[in-house]
């Protein structure tokens, strides 16, 4: 009698997940409020782009490193254990970051006009996950770069650092970069119909015109302005 009653209270329980879940993927797309994944390996260039898509556009920057490192930061038994993964260059378990996107996701809901998801899906099955949870992404920006620039870029940002990265010395490095090798071109292939390549190597404000071309072609799409492309 009481496994039966706490079947049915998991049943409930997972009934009603998936309820939320189906709400929140319905108010996303009448709101219209675009979801772009942004994508690349380490160092090539991410966060500077999302920081100025933020000013242009207002919209909400989720990265899911500065997400996992704010829990490290917190300084909680699960911060150490991602602090561990995180400094070997490996990924962390997609059931910790998509819980952070999901909780960061619902607390900007409602006064975002965008989503910009820097850093996920780092492999296809989070980008499975997302779509299935959340909502689907509406455009993937992939920045193009080369490792040894990639490297480079990291080791002059962590020169310049006043507080340097765990994870931005040369052996980690490499093994992020190996991270990113693994998975990255399934998810390309995945979502090769929204996926948009950027060359990196370039300018900031070069490959940004580009960024601006492909966003505002987006939001014409979702009739956000009155713009055609
Ligand atoms: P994360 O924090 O996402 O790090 P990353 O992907 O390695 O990328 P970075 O933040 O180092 O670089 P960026 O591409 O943002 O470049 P930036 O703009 O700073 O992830 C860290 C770790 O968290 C992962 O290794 C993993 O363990 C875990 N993690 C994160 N997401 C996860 C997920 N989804 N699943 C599982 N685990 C996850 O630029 C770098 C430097 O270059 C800057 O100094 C900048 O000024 C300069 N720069 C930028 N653009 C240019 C340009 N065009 N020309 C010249 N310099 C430039």
């Amino acid at each position: 009698m009481l496994f039966m009653c706490h079947q049915m209270a998991m049943k409930k329980e997972a009934q009603e997940k998936e309820e939320k879940a189906e709400q929140l993927r319905r108010a996303q797309a009448a709101a219209g409020i675009p979801i772009i994944w942004i994508l690349g390996g380490p160092g090539c260039g991410k966060g500077t782009q999302c920081a100025k898509i933020v000013e242009k556009y207002g919209f909400t920057h989720l990265s899911s490193g500065d997400l996992l490192r704010d829990e490290v930061a917190s300084g909680s038994d699960k911060g150490r254990q991602l602090q561990e993964i995180m400094t070997s260059g490996a990924l962390v378990p997609n059931a910790e970051v998509l819980s952070l996107l999901n909780a960061a996701i619902g607390r900007a809901q409602g006064s975002s006009n965008g989503f910009l998801i820097d850093g996920y899906p780092r492999e296809k099955n989070q980008g499975i996950a997302f779509e299935d949870q959340i909502a689907p992404a509406d455009l993937v920006i992939y920045f193009e770069c080369a490792e040894d620039t990639m490297v480079k870029r990291i080791m002059a940002r962590a020169a310049a650092a006043a507080v340097k990265r765990a994870d931005d010395n040369e052996a980690t490095i490499r093994s992020r970069l190996n991270t990113f090798k693994q998975n990255t071109s399934a998810i390309l292939e995945l979502y090769s119909d929204k996926t948009l390549t950027i060359n990196a190597e370039r300018d900031v404000d070069i490959i940004f015109m580009e960024v601006i071309t492909a966003i505002d072609c987006l939001m014409a799409k979702k009739g956000r302005s009155a713009k055609a492309c």
